[in-house]
């Protein structure tokens, strides 16, 4: 193996400790702490393990675990209601609806009643308009994450040619529009494009987002390239990528494992997200409550 290994899961936790900190400094000068509240529909056994990280992050850093459950057979007014609850509730600064959710019921109308806000998953219309426009916003948290952790191994994006395999509203479209905006040269290929490993040898910066185990190969990778994979699949009883990890190993200079990668960095941008969204509430309240003072 030659490639620099991008440990996500010890930047994860230098990011975790930082918004501990912000998240203590908030609560000692008498703000309230950050309540994230995940909602989670249905009993799908990988959400269940997914939501579970999250919440036990989120009290690891001191902020306040605001979890819903509702079951499989729940109606959508019984879900809207449970959001438009949480959307006027002040001790919430962060709303996520785990997706999928089950069949029946419509996501897109539930992610609709989130405010923009208080939408720390970058999901909603209003937060994914803000990204496209280049405006500030609440960012999706896998992108934001690889985002972090190039920056963390100082890979230069500037003008670098980036491939991202998949076009996703969670990874693909919005990890196009930041690597673009870093000033990334940027092509969006998916499951209908045509020469994908020649596609591919292109890149100086490789984001394999596919959902298909192995998709990317020795092929596909030119040396000395930044491979980050997004995929996480079960393979009896280990995990495996979207990325042929022994082969590309051999070629990559830069490589991300699966499980330790991306994954722990979606979990700590999150906590970024809800700290952000708390600290801009909070500026909010005392914004209103000074413009009260003569
Ligand atoms: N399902 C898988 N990843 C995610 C995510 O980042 N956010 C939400 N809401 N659901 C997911």
């Amino acid at each position: 193996m030659s490639a620099i290994l991008m440990d996500g899961r010890s930047l994860a936790k230098k990011v975790g400790a930082e918004v501990k900190a912000a998240v203590a400094e908030m609560t000692a000068t008498g703000q309230a702490k950050p309540g994230l509240a995940t909602v989670l529909i249905g009993d799908d056994p990988a959400s269940e393990i997914y939501v579970r990280n999250k919440r036990r992050l989120c009290v690891e850093a001191g902020m306040q675990d605001l979890h819903h459950h509702l079951p499989g057979n729940v109606t959508q007014q019984q879900a809207i209601d449970l959001i438009d609850e949480l959307a006027a509730n002040p001790s919430v600064s962060g709303i996520l609806v785990q997706l999928p959710v089950p069949g029946k019921i419509n996501a897109e109308e539930l992610l609709s009643r989130i405010p923009a806000d208080k939408d720390i998953d970058g999901l909603t219309v209003a937060n994914a308009g803000l990204l496209a426009q280049g405006l500030p916003g609440h960012r999706p948290c896998t992108p934001a994450g690889i985002l972090r952790l190039l920056d963390e191994y100082k890979v230069d994006l500037e003008g670098a040619t980036a491939v991202v395999v998949g076009r996703s509203r969670l990874v693909g479209k919005p990890m196009a529009q930041l690597l673009l905006e870093r000033n990334a040269t940027v092509t969006v290929a998916h499951s209908r494009t045509r020469d994908l490993d020649q596609i591919c040898q292109s890149a100086d910066i490789l984001i394999a987002a596919a959902g298909v185990p192995g998709i990317i190969t020795a092929d596909a990778v030119r040396p000395g390239a930044t491979v980050i994979d997004v995929g996480i699949h079960r393979d009896g009883d280990r995990l495996r990528g979207d990325v042929d990890f022994d082969a590309v190993s051999t070629i990559a200079g830069r490589l991300t494992p699966v499980p330790g990668g991306v994954g722990p960095m979606t979990i700590a941008m999150l906590l970024v997200n809800t700290l952000t969204a708390a600290q801009k509430a909070n500026d909010v309240k005392e914004n209103n409550v000074n413009s009260r003072i003569p």
